[in-house]
């Protein structure tokens, strides 16, 4: 795939984006560069993360707000991410995971197993931002053998909280993996796109519900836009929410009491 600057203009996460059409006419398909840029002070960045984009394909293959949201999030914890095992669950673009490598974590990158379209540009985007993460296909409530040597100590997904027949196995990926690795979280930003499946703590609905079943609760909420800075904040519209998510331990107690020797 060639990448050729057609354009430059600041997206709604405040990335620079090069776009240019690598499909024959007739066939657009809108292939870009997204740079995320990450600082105190966003006039002498830290450091960036570049990001290939394809417009007119699906879900995985485009930079989503809540993306931007918890790639922010990562580099404000930075002192958190330092040295740790991360995964990253329906990563697509892989924003945040690329952050957390470039902050000294050991990441690996994850999305369902069949949208290969989707792991082969995450590979791409680790080669073109020099990092080295591994990419695995992990689809949410299958148990194949690669989850099986995961162990991560900080699981991280944006906006894979989006289609509610999902939620299930999501949670029961994630569950499974708290459990595998004592104290860690799961970090998550989701849209909230409707009142009635998305308000996490009050009310009789999906998620609570969800997390019960799975032995989950939730240790912090907070609104993402609180803690973008303006010119992030200002390309992105609705309400996103920021989660961290962990085993209740309650359910772990009860767990361990089922298995444990009377
Ligand atoms: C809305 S996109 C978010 C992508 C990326 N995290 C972001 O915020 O830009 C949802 C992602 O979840 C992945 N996904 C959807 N269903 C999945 C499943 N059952 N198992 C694993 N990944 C899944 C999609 O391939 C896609 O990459």
């Amino acid at each position: 795939m060639q990448i050729e600057c057609h354009q430059c203009s600041m997206d709604g996460g405040g990335g620079v984006r090069d776009g240019s059409s690598d499909q024959p006419a007739g066939q657009p398909t809108m292939t870009t560069v997204s740079r995320h840029f990450f600082g105190e002070d966003l006039n002498d960045p830290a450091f960036s993360i570049s990001i290939i984009e394809n417009m007119k394909e699906e879900y995985g293959l485009f930079v989503w707000p809540c993306s931007v949201v918890l790639a922010e999030y990562v580099w404000q914890q930075r002192s958190r991410f330092s040295g740790m095992t991360v995964v990253e669950l329906g990563a697509g673009t892989s924003l945040p995971g690329l952050v957390a490598a470039k902050l000294g974590s050991d990441v690996t990158l994850t999305d369902d197993a069949g949208r290969y379209e989707v792991l082969e540009n995450m590979r791409r985007v680790c080669e073109l931002n020099d990092l080295n993460c591994k990419v695995i296909g992990l689809t949410w409530g299958v148990w194949d053998e690669p989850i099986f040597s995961l162990c991560p100590q900080i699981i991280i997904g944006a906006d894979v909280l989006y289609d509610a027949s999902a939620f299930d196995d999501l949670f029961a990926t994630v569950s499974f993996l708290l459990q595998n690795s004592p104290s860690s979280v799961f970090i998550t930003t989701y849209h909230n796109r409707s009142s009635k499946i998305f308000i996490i703590f009050s009310g009789h609905h999906l998620i609570e519900f969800l997390m019960v079943k799975w032995g989950l609760k939730c240790a912090k909420l907070f609104d993402g836009f609180s803690i973008l800075p303006p010119n992030k904040a200002s390309g992105i519209s609705g309400n996103i929410q920021l989660a961290e998510i962990v085993m209740d331990g309650n359910y772990l107690d009860e767990a361990t009491d089922k298995v444990s020797p009377k």
